[in-house]
């Protein structure tokens, strides 16, 4: 009964959401630079609950999660049938969908001999350790072996020679956290094949991505292919907004002004030199990280001393005005494509990152993704209504419970699990595809 009741929320407020893109597509272009004042909109607290249940890392508790779990009822399979139930239970209007060619979110996984494109044994020179899960522990490799297949479109196999003709003399740029790192690494593993490739330039110095004195690695990596002068770079930016320093006298700790405001200075000092731009955030936006980065959250140019604003309202706000802010430079930018990858979700069974909470299932929650609508809901309205398309990832990685570093994580406290990464190979090289096949 209970889980017919968050079934029940779920729908409602996938309903809603969706009503409201439909009606208000222009509320996500109001200019906040004007009320910075009451900036976060107030909200209905049912909007954020599917962000909430795979994506709030404060949010330890787990009274929902967990008995999906037992319930053998992936979050996925939740979305689904609520997607079902919502049908049934109104008529609701069957243009749900942005309109687009093609949606490449909807499909299934499917078994293939012909993956991983790559060996979690080799790739050493871009795949780092700890998310190589083919040198750990780890004895099942079955989540090497399913390949994406999009329901209603035909998606071209990546290969690396394709990719580089048609990256010819151009540059792919990832900016983002953590995970956008996984999708970097997992994309130059994909162009060679894992194999060692020496005439591979280092060019990161070209994008000021070279390793500050005392810091444990610099802010990013940049490499050029000779033969086609195609270069794929990444930027560390986990909250996609500009961070600055601020001088504060006699304190032995820097705090950073979180501009939520303003785009990445990174982004806008190189975006002329960029050709395929890939944006990801989410993971950062909790007190806890804000707190041990030191970040304070700045809006219209003064610090935000509102502390009941909630985080996850700063993060759809940076969200909302990083694309505006991209989108408003495509038209000096004319053969830029930018892509928002949609949220990458988190697994974390019977607890938290830091309370137990384990992914240690070695099959998927299920094979396929039915709905249209993104899983990402936030992600998908702050595309609508500009040139900026959605990388849409989250359903289909949120059916592959199985597919996280877990417990092989090298790096986490004994007990840990990682949750949160994915297995190189892995899913983010399905990623990787869906973006091979957009540009
Ligand atoms: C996200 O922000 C946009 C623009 O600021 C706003 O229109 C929208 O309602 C917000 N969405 C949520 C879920 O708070
Ligand atoms: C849950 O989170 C709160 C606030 O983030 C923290 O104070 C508390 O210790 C956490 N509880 C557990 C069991 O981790
Ligand atoms: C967890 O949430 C449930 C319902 O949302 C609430 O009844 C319970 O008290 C919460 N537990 C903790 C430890 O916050
Ligand atoms: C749930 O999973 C367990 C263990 O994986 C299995 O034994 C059980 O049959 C499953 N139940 C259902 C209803 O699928
Ligand atoms: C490589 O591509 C860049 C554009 O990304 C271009 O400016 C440069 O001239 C090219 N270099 C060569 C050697 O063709």
């Amino acid at each position: 009964m209970k889980q017919l009741f968050i079934i029940f929320v779920c729908a409602s407020s996938i309903l809603l959401l969706v009503w409201n893109w439909e009606k208000t597509p222009h509320l996500i272009t109001t200019t906040v630079d004007h009320q910075p004042s009451h900036f976060f909109p107030l909200d209905v607290e049912t909007k954020h609950h599917l962000q909430l249940q795979h994506n709030n890392n404060n949010n330890n508790n787990t009274s929902q999660q967990p008995s999906s779990h037992h319930g053998n009822t992936t979050l996925q399979q939740q979305l689904i049938a609520s997607s079902h139930s919502q049908s049934t239970l109104i008529h609701t209007p069957t243009k749900l969908v942005q309109t687009q060619a093609c949606n490449f979110g909807k499909g299934k996984w499917v078994p293939a001999d012909n993956r991983p494109l790559y060996s979690g044994f080799g790739c050493k020179q871009w795949l780092s350790g700890m998310w190589a899960c083919r040198l750990t522990q780890r004895t099942d490799f079955g989540y090497e072996k399913l390949k994406w297949q999009p329901k209603d479109c035909k998606m071209d196999d990546f290969t690396g020679p394709q990719f580089l003709k048609r990256m010819q003399d151009k540059t792919l740029a990832f900016v983002g956290d953590s995970l956008g790192r996984q999708q970097f690494q997992s994309l130059m593993c994909m162009v060679t094949g894992g194999k060692e490739m020496p005439d591979v330039e280092d060019v990161g110095n070209e994008y000021g991505l070279v390793k500050a004195h005392g810091s444990a690695r610099p802010d990013g990596w940049a490499f050029r292919f000779p033969a086609t002068n195609t270069t794929i770079l990444y930027y560390w930016s986990a909250s996609l907004c500009d961070i600055e320093a601020v001088d504060q006298a006699g304190s032995e700790t820097t705090d950073y002004a979180m501009h939520l405001d303003r785009p990445p200075a990174f982004l806008k000092h190189f975006l002329d030199r960029i050709d395929v731009l890939v944006l990801n955030t989410g993971h950062h936006w909790n007190r806890g990280k804000l707190n041990a980065n030191g970040w304070v959250m700045y809006v219209g140019g003064k610090a935000n001393t509102n502390t009941n604003r909630r985080i996850a309202d700063a993060k759809n706000f940076t969200i909302h005005s990083v694309v505006r802010w991209v989108n408003s430079e495509l038209p000096k930018h004319p053969g830029l494509k930018v892509f928002l990858r949609s949220i990458s979700p988190r697994h974390f069974f019977n607890g938290e990152w830091n309370t137990g909470g384990t992914c240690d299932s070695t099959t998927p929650g299920s094979l396929e993704v039915v709905q249209d609508e993104s899983s990402d809901p936030i992600a998908a309205a702050a595309v609508k209504g500009t040139d900026v398309k959605l990388l849409d990832v989250t359903g289909l990685s949120l059916v592959r419970e199985e597919a996280h570093i877990s417990r092989y994580s090298i790096r986490a406290a004994p007990g840990m699990q990682d949750c949160l990464h994915w297995c190189l190979p892995g899913v983010p090289d399905t990623w990787n595809e869906l973006l091979f096949a957009q540009i």
